[in-house]
């Protein structure tokens, strides 16, 4: 035990003796309080104070536990003190606490408190370590805390070093070498100290961290950001940050600066809307600094600033500017979006009411003329009531057949038409003549009347025959387009036969009205009767070679009847 004494006797003996007089009044001495994290099951010692420790006489110390437990000096203690200096072999959890040394000299005293705190061995808890070491030179040393070496200089210990709790063989000095350090060296370093103390052996040891820094590299400042003549956008009466980031190196200590200039002028002359925050960070040994410009309120004139940031460490200085564009508003895209929807609808309106104007127009312009390939003749086949008639009716149905028709369709728009009565060559049989002219036809128009009142009788008039063939081969074998066209209004079409009924329900026939309209004539091909007709009628043909007449007569849907041709087809 005299041994620890020693230790602390290496301390210069400054106070100069003086005698004892207890009756003196005593002048205190204010001491910081010291906090000491420790391993349980370790020896530890405290020092009450090196200086007054060494100088007197042991009598002049007490030490107590949390205020109100003495502590003897009696050594067979597990904790007992030593004039100043107080043992635990070991320390236990338990130890945890305040200790209080009282020091009362001739003339002056003293009051000192450690507070200690006793950890877990295992797991390692890292509240224990000292200070760490960070070290950028080739070759750190790591010292043992004074703690531990203190200990083994006294007790005449063994000192050995541990990294990461591993033995490091052959290190016994109190200063740890490392050479050429590395990322790899770096880690938890302990020194332990084992010593003896009436035949029993005790441990006391210090753990400290080592971290390598990368030597202090300085580069060529780069502006991170804003990249250089960038453009930010921002709101006009809005906020706005501006940040300028700068890369200086690694591990820069040197003098480095980042700041902010508008329009050429710096902080000092700024208006007070703006204002810069600079602050510097280090990320993995990166040393950046960060320039945050701050317009609290956007104005229009900053839309015709410059904003430039510099920075410079002790060799150059750069610069990097960014310009400030208005945001496109949520009002504008809004505007944007209502004009799209609005041209679309209107494309849509356009396209639903002037459809048939547009097909007409388009077949003008691009000169859609067809040669018919098909082997048909005959634009359009004319199925109409020539008896059994009221008498209006039949002038109406006269004129239109006779003059109307022909004179639209055929003079005007060049379409050929087949129609009853007028083409009809003399001789020829009725019934194969019917067959073979609808086979030769694009279309069938069929002109409907209002009923006589006499009711429908099939087979009562000569024309059925026309109807139920054309219906024949418009419904059942789908070949002909059928137009239906009204002279007079009606009001039911209940005596039709059925097949027409049909066609009625699935497109509206055509109503003709006589009536002269201003500006049109009835004959003219642009009213809006004979537009939606031209429009149903196929394109019109341009005078082709003659078909081989009645030879092989395909079978086309009406959709194939108007496929484009190509030009060898077409006659000069
Ligand atoms: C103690 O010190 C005081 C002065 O500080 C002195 O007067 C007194 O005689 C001393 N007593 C003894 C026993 O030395
Ligand atoms: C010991 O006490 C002296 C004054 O008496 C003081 O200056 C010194 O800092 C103290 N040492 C410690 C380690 O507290
Ligand atoms: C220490 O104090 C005791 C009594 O208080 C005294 O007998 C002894 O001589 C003193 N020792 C020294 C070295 O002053
Ligand atoms: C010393 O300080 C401790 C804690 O501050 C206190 O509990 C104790 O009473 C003090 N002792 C003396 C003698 O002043
Ligand atoms: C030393 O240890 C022995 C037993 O091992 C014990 O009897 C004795 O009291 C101890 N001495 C001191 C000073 O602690
Ligand atoms: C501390 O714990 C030890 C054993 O764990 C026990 O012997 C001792 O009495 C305890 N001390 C106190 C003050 O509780
Ligand atoms: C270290 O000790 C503190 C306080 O006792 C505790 O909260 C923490 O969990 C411990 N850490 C480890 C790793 O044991
Ligand atoms: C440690 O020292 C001993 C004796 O000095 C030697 O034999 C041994 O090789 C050394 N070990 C290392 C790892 O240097
Ligand atoms: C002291 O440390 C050594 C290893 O370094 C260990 O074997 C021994 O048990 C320890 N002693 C105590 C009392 O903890
Ligand atoms: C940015 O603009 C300035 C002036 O308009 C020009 O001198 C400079 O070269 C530009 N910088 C880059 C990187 O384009
Ligand atoms: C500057 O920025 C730092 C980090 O973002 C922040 O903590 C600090 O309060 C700011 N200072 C001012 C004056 O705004
Ligand atoms: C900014 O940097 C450019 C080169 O990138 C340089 O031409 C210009 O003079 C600098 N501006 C200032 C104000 O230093």
């Amino acid at each position: 035990m005299k041994d620890i004494f020693f230790i602390f006797l290496f301390s210069a003996w400054k106070f100069t003796s003086a005698q004892t007089n207890t009756s003196a009044p005593c002048k205190p001495v204010t001491l910081p309080s010291t906090r000491l994290r420790v391993t349980e099951k370790e020896a530890i010692c405290l020092i009450c104070n090196d200086s007054l420790y060494t100088k007197r006489n042991a009598t002049e110390f007490s030490w107590r536990k949390n205020g109100n437990q003495d502590i003897t000096s009696s050594e067979d203690q597990r904790i007992h003190h030593h004039g100043g200096a107080l043992f635990f072999l070991p320390v236990l959890l338990n130890d945890t606490g305040v200790y209080s040394c009282n020091w009362q000299g001739p003339e002056q005293c003293a009051n000192i408190t450690f507070e200690v705190i006793v950890y877990e061995a295992n797991p390692f808890n890292r509240s224990v370590l000292y200070t760490s070491i960070e070290e950028q030179v080739r070759n750190p040393g790591i010292t043992c805390p004074d703690f531990a070496e203190g200990l083994c200089k006294g007790g005449k210990g063994t000192l050995v070093w541990y990294k990461d709790f591993k033995l490091i063989p052959n290190e016994s000095e109190a200063k740890l070498r490392i050479n050429d350090a590395s990322k790899n060296d770096e880690g938890i370093y302990t020194c332990k100290c084992s010593w003896e103390h009436n035949g029993t052996i005790f441990n006391t040891s210090a753990s400290r961290e080592l971290k390598i820094k990368a030597p202090s590299v300085l580069y060529h400042p780069e502006i991170q950001s804003p990249k250089s003549n960038a453009t930010e956008t921002a709101e006009l009466g809005s906020p706005k940050t501006l940040v300028c980031e700068v890369f200086f190196g690694y591990n820069v200590d040197d003098f480095c600066e980042v700041w902010w200039e508008i329009n050429g002028k710096d902080k000092e002359k700024w208006e007070s809307r703006y204002s810069e925050n600079v602050t510097r960070e280090v990320k993995d040994e990166a040393s950046i600094q960060k320039a945050v410009l701050t317009i609290s309120s956007v104005s229009e004139s900053d839309f015709h600033s410059s904003f430039t940031c510099f920075a410079m460490n002790n060799h150059v200085w750069v610069n990097s500017s960014v310009f400030l564009k208005p945001r496109e508003t949520i009002y504008t895209l809004i505007i944007v979006s209502t004009c799209v929807v609005l041209v679309f609808v209107l494309a849509l309106v356009a396209l639903t009411f002037f459809r048939i104007d547009l097909v007409l127009l388009f077949r003008g312009v691009f000169r859609m003329h067809r040669c018919p390939a098909d082997g048909k003749i005959y634009d359009a086949y004319v199925i109409y009531q020539r008896h059994n008639l009221d008498k209006a009716v039949e002038e109406k149905m006269g004129r239109f057949v006779s003059t109307v028709l022909p004179d639209v369709l055929e003079r005007k728009c060049g379409y050929r038409l087949f129609i009853h009565g007028r083409d009809d060559l003399p001789g020829e049989d009725h019934m194969e003549l019917i067959e073979t002219r609808m086979k030769l036809s694009r279309r069938l128009i069929v002109i409907l009347t209002p009923g006589t009142g006499r009711g429908y009788e099939p087979g009562a008039v000569p024309e059925d025959y026309d109807r139920q063939v054309g219906l024949h081969h418009a419904l059942v074998q789908g070949e002909l387009r059928v137009i239906l066209i009204e002279l007079v209004k009606m009001d039911s079409y209940s005596h039709l036969p059925q097949g027409l009924q049909h066609l009625v329900l699935k497109s509206a026939p055509l109503r003709w009205k006589e009536e002269r309209r201003k500006g049109h004539s009835p004959h003219s091909p642009h009213s809006r009767f004979w537009k939606h007709v031209r429009y149903m009628m196929p394109v019109p043909t341009v005078i082709c070679a003659r078909p081989r007449r009645h030879k092989t007569l395909k079978q086309k849907s009406p959709l194939e009847d108007q496929s484009p041709l190509s030009p060898m087809e077409v006659l000069p």
